[in-house]
């Protein structure tokens, strides 16, 4: 491994004049030195009207501000408390924002402690702003009302894959003197074809570049009197015949807001979760005695965010999905030791290939509260427990109890569980669709979720999906006064965690294919193998060759994965590649579903009310379940095959 110790090297953004951040890349301000609040209340919440528009969302409804440089984050506390004053309680804003250069946590808290009326959503805030690394960030705020979904990167890389419309705009990147790229034509393009008919913007500017840009783009373009001593300022509306969407609209949302969720495991419940948290009635359809009862019913799952050094898909969807889930639980469960720990995670470079893996990651140089290189010592030191070998370190994630985040998930207001009911087939009726236990319709809705893991492909419209079963086991074992001196996850080929409730979990098996319920003997003798690879000294600590792998406690599941090893989530095709209206696909979460499920929810939620999508539009098409067939038409070949 490389040498450790990058903490600190990463270059601040920010100088300080009479207590005012100003940036030292662009040398401009975050905002007014007059008085940044009221600039923001002026020149974006007045002059987009939010104030009035808000006050019309209907109960339920959404209403979409994005932005362009999120800066300290001052203009997005300031539309949260607007936000809190004058919609509906039901109502839920989205603020999408995106930034190049993110602040620290502790440059944010600085800049943001002038506003003390903002404290308690600004601590808020900083409690869920995630480490300065690139990709998408969704957190959700007052319980869903207020979600923030954070794009860092730069605008003309994160724009063109932003999937969503807006309603009102804020630009406010730099001065277009000290930052042009910012103010280009061709964003001002973009913007308008992100925005929904009638949508506004404002900005401080005045510049008459930007103003010509923006009303070439469709916006009616007004100068009016500035902030202060701000001589002109610009502001806009969208004519709507302007607005590509006004041609394009989509049709997928449902007035109902009515949904069948079939399925009780991580997916089933974080889509559950998503639908309740805007207003949808959610029947949830378990065919076993409770939730998390199958795969999702491990004590302690690792978030384990094994990613590559490529900008992968797969990758890209760990991170986002690792953030997220870390949000769910800092949200939803406490850190108590037995629902949850941030223990931290510690991948082991357990052989040369791992190492140079580990190595290539730790090389783009990520924010070391995200993740940092550390060395045998370093890793001893973490784990509070002698290690031959370095590796990465993920101080923010842990370990989760898999049944405890479903509960969590599925107890939003608006879900009916109905446990030991087994869906087993779906017929179109003329509001959508049935779902039938034999001749029994168990429920019927324009929109049906199927989260059943490998099972899901029982149903005779998802036959052609291509799942595969991965039967997995962990095994449990006791703690003893040694082992518990062990205090973060290891990961490696297999994990093991520290102890919850005076048990540690170590795992995972691996059996394509394989059906086997029951925990085996065998399987609990290859956990302990595993874990004398990935620590002897945790064996030891347990009990080493005097442990009996016949005694031991296992739990079986099986994992459902794809071909390639990505999730299937979002509206069906049929074999055809036709659609099928209302029905939606949450499956082949892998060995990854703490980490990829709960995001899942967020996504189908999207598709379902139309409104922004948490990840870029590239990954959204690579989660498609219709991929496959897609893929195979494109070579010209027919169905997907299993
Ligand atoms: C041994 C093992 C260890 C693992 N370790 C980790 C880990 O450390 N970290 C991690 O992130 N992931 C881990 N995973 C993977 C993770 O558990 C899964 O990705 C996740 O649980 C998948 O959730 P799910 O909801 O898709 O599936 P499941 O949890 O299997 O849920 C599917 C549910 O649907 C129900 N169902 C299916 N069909 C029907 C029907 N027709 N009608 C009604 N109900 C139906 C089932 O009864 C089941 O409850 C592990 C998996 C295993 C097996
Ligand atoms: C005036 S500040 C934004 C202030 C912010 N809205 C607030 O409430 O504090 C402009 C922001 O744009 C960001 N930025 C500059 N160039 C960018 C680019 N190409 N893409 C995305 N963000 C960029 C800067 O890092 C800076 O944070």
């Amino acid at each position: 491994m490389r040498s450790p110790g990058r903490e600190g090297e990463r270059q601040s953004e920010v100088d300080w004049e009479n207590g005012q951040p100003v940036s030292r890349r662009f040398g401009d301000v975050y905002f007014s030195q007059a008085s940044g609040i009221d600039e923001t209340r002026f020149v974006f919440l007045a002059q987009n009207r939010l104030a009035e528009r808000f006050a019309q969302v209907p109960p339920g409804g959404s209403f979409v501000v994005a932005e362009t440089g999120f800066g300290t984050g001052l203009n997005f506390l300031c539309t949260w408390e607007l936000w809190m004053r004058t919609a509906p309680t039901s109502a839920r804003l989205h603020f999408v924002s995106t930034e190049l250069y993110p602040l620290a946590r502790d440059e944010m808290a600085r800049a943001l402690a002038l506003w003390s009326e903002l404290a308690s959503s600004c601590e808020a805030l900083l409690s869920a702003y995630g480490p300065r690394a690139p990709g998408w960030d969704r957190r959700s705020f007052e319980g869903g009302r207020v979600v923030l979904t954070l794009l860092t990167g730069d605008v003309r890389v994160t724009l063109p894959q932003f999937q969503g419309l807006a309603d009102a705009w804020f630009l406010d990147g730099f001065s277009p003197a000290r930052n042009p790229q910012m103010w280009e034509p061709a964003l001002c393009q973009r913007i308008v074809a992100r925005s929904r008919p009638g949508c506004t913007f404002a900005t401080y500017t005045s510049a008459g570049h930007v103003r010509r840009a923006l009303a070439s783009a469709g916006f009616s373009v007004e100068k009016v009197k500035g902030f202060g001593s701000k001589r002109e300022m610009l502001r806009g509306q969208l004519e709507a015949q302007r607005s590509e969407q006004a041609r394009t609209r989509r049709t997928n949302t449902h007035r109902t807001k009515e949904a069948i969720v079939i399925g009780g495991g991580l997916a089933g419940t974080g889509a559950a979760s998503s639908l309740a948290r805007r207003g949808w009635k959610v029947t949830l359809i378990e065919r076993r005695e409770g939730l998390a009862t199958e795969a999702s019913g491990n004590p302690q799952g690792v978030l384990y965010a094994r990613m590559s050094a490529h900008p992968i898909p797969l990758s890209q969807l760990i991170l986002a999905g690792y953030r997220y889930t870390l949000g769910v639980l800092r949200e939803r469960l406490p850190c108590d030791g037995v629902q949850w720990s941030d223990c931290g995670i510690l991948q082991i470079a357990f052989d040369a290939d791992e190492a140079k893996r580990l190595d290539a990651l730790a090389a783009l140089d990520w924010p070391p509260d995200l993740m940092r290189s550390v060395s045998p010592v370093q890793a001893t030191e973490l784990a509070g427990i002698p290690l031959s070998r370095g590796g990465l370190f993920f101080p923010g994630g842990g370990w989760v109890n898999a049944p405890a985040l479903c509960s969590a998930l599925a107890g939003e207001p608006g879900i009916d569980l109905h446990t030991q009911r087994h869906a087993l087939r779906l017929e179109r009726s003329s509001t959508g669709w049935r779902v039938l236990e034999r001749s029994d319709c168990i429920a019927e809705s324009a929109v049906v979720i199927v989260a059943g893991a490998s099972s899901s492909a029982a149903f005779e419209q998802l036959r052609h999906l291509p799942l595969r079963t991965v039967r997995g086991q962990v095994t449990l074992l006791p703690a003893t006064a040694a082992s518990e001196r062990l205090t973060t996850v290891l990961c490696g080929e297999s994990y093991a965690a520290p102890a919850r409730l005076g048990m540690h979990t170590a795992g995972a098996t691996f059996a394509r294919d394989a059906v086997v319920e029951e925990a085996t003997a065998a399987d609990n003798a290859e956990n302990l193998r595993q874990l004398n690879s990935l620590a002897d000294s945790l064996y030891t600590a347990l009990g080493g060759a005097s442990l009996d792998a016949a005694s031991l406690t296992g739990r079986a599941g099986q994992r459902c994965t794809s071909v390639d090893y990505l999730p299937l989530i979002g509206p069906v095709t049929d074999a055809a590649g036709r659609s099928l209206p209302g029905l939606y696909l949450s499956t082949a979460h892998g060995s990854r579903g703490l980490i990829t499920a709960p995001l899942g929810g967020e996504i189908l939620a999207a598709y379902l009310e139309d409104e922004p999508a948490p990840l870029p539009m590239s990954l959204m098409e690579a989660l498609l379940p219709g991929r496959f067939q897609a893929r195979a038409a494109r070579r010209g070949g027919g169905g997907a095959g299993r």
